[in-house]
C-alpha cells in the first residue's frame, strides 16, 4: 500500500498521485513506491508541485543518468532542464503520435514535465499504452509482429524541419550523429517483463523484410490502432502540474490547439537502454 492516494485517468493508463510533495528529496521507501506506480500506470502526474529547476532535475535523477539537449534552450545552470516554450511566434511543430527519441540505438526511459505557464484552456497532452495496444491484437498478428524488427530515422521524424529554409545547415550534425537506427516492432519491458508496441508514426520508416507496400499498410494499420480511445488517457494541464511517463511503454501527442496563448514546460530526460 502507498501512502498516497491515486486517481486513475483510464484503465489501460495514468494515474495521479496524491499527498506527496516533491520539493523533498524522494526517500528509498519513495522512490521504490514511485517506481513500482510507474510500472503499474506508465504515467503518473502530480498537481501543484511547486519545485524549482534544481529539484525537478533533482527528482529525475533518483531514476537514472539524465540527458543534456545541446539544440533546445535550457535552464541557465542547469543543462539537463530543457524549455519548451510555443506562443504566437514559435507554435509547436509536433502534431503526431511518437515514443521519444526512437531514432536512438538506447531512447529515453522516460521523462518528466513540470508545467511553468498554461494557456487557460487547451495544450492537453494525450497518452497511448503500448502494451495495451499490443494486447489488443489478434494472437497472429501478435505472433507476426514479435519476429519483426523496424527502422527509426532521425531524418525522417525532422524532415520538416529540414525542409524549412537553412533547416539541413543548421541540422547537420545532428543528421550525422543519428544514423537510422533499428529496433524490434515489439519491445519486452526491462522491469515489469510487459510487450509493447514499439513503432510510431513520427521516427518509424519500415519494417524490415517485408515489401514496401506490405510495410507501409501494416505500419499505418498500428499508427491508427495506438489512437483507439481505450488504449489513450489525456491529461488536462494545471500550472505546477508535473507529468511522469515511462517512454519504453507509451506514445504521446501534445493538442495544439490553445494558439495564440502561450505554453511553458520545463522538460528533464531520463536515459534509457537498449529496446530488446
Ligand atoms: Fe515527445
Amino acid at each position: 500500500m502507498t501512502p498516497w492516494t491515486l486517481h486513475r485517468l483510464s484503465p489501460a493508463l495514468g494515474a495521479e498521485v496524491h499527498g506527496i510533495d516533491l520539493r523533498h528529496p524522494l526517500s528509498d521507501e519513495d522512490l521504490a513506491l514511485l517506481r513500482g506506480l510507474l510500472l503499474e500506470h506508465q504515467v503518473l502526474f502530480f498537481r501543484d508541485q511547486d519545485i524549482t529547476p534544481a529539484q525537478h532535475r533533482d527528482l529525475a535523477a533518483r531514476f537514472g543518468p539524465l540527458q543534456t539537449h545541446p539544440a533546445y534552450p535550457t535552464v541557465p545552470g542547469l543543462p539537463e532542464v530543457t524549455i519548451l516554450h510555443n506562443d504566437r511566434d514559435n507554435p509547436s511543430r509536433i502534431e503526431a503520435w511518437h515514443t521519444d527519441m526512437t531514432f536512438r540505438p538506447r531512447p529515453p526511459l522516460g521523462a518528466l514535465l513540470h508545467a511553468q505557464l498554461m494557456p487557460p484552456v487547451g495544450g492537453d497532452t494525450l497518452w497511448s499504452s503500448m502494451s495495451a495496444a499490443f494486447e489488443g491484437l489478434s494472437d497472429r498478428l501478435q505472433r507476426l509482429l514479435l519476429d519483426l524488427h523496424a527502422e527509426h530515422s532521425f531524418a525522417y521524424g525532422f524532415k520538416e524541419s529540414l525542409a524549412a529554409p537553412g533547416g539541413h545547415e543548421r541540422l547537420k550534425d545532428a543528421l550525422a550523429a543519428n544514423p537510422p537506427v533499428h529496433h524490434p516492432a515489439v519491445r519486452t519491458h526491462p522491469e515489469s517483463q510487459r510487450r509493447g508496441l514499439f513503432v510510431n508514426s513520427t521516427f518509424t520508416t519500415r519494417l524490415l523484410g517485408l515489401k514496401e507496400r506490405e510495410s507501409r499498410a501494416l505500419l499505418n494499420l498500428l499508427f491508427e490502432h495506438v489512437t483507439a480511445p481505450e488504449y489513450v488517457c489525456r491529461f488536462r494541464w494545471t500550472p505546477k502540474a508535473l507529468a511522469f511517463w515511462d517512454n519504453r511503454i507509451t506514445q504521446h501527442v501534445p493538442i495544439n490547439d490553445y494558439w495564440p496563448a502561450e505554453r511553458k514546460m520545463h522538460r528533464v530526460v531520463i536515459d534509457g537502454d537498449t529496446p530488446r
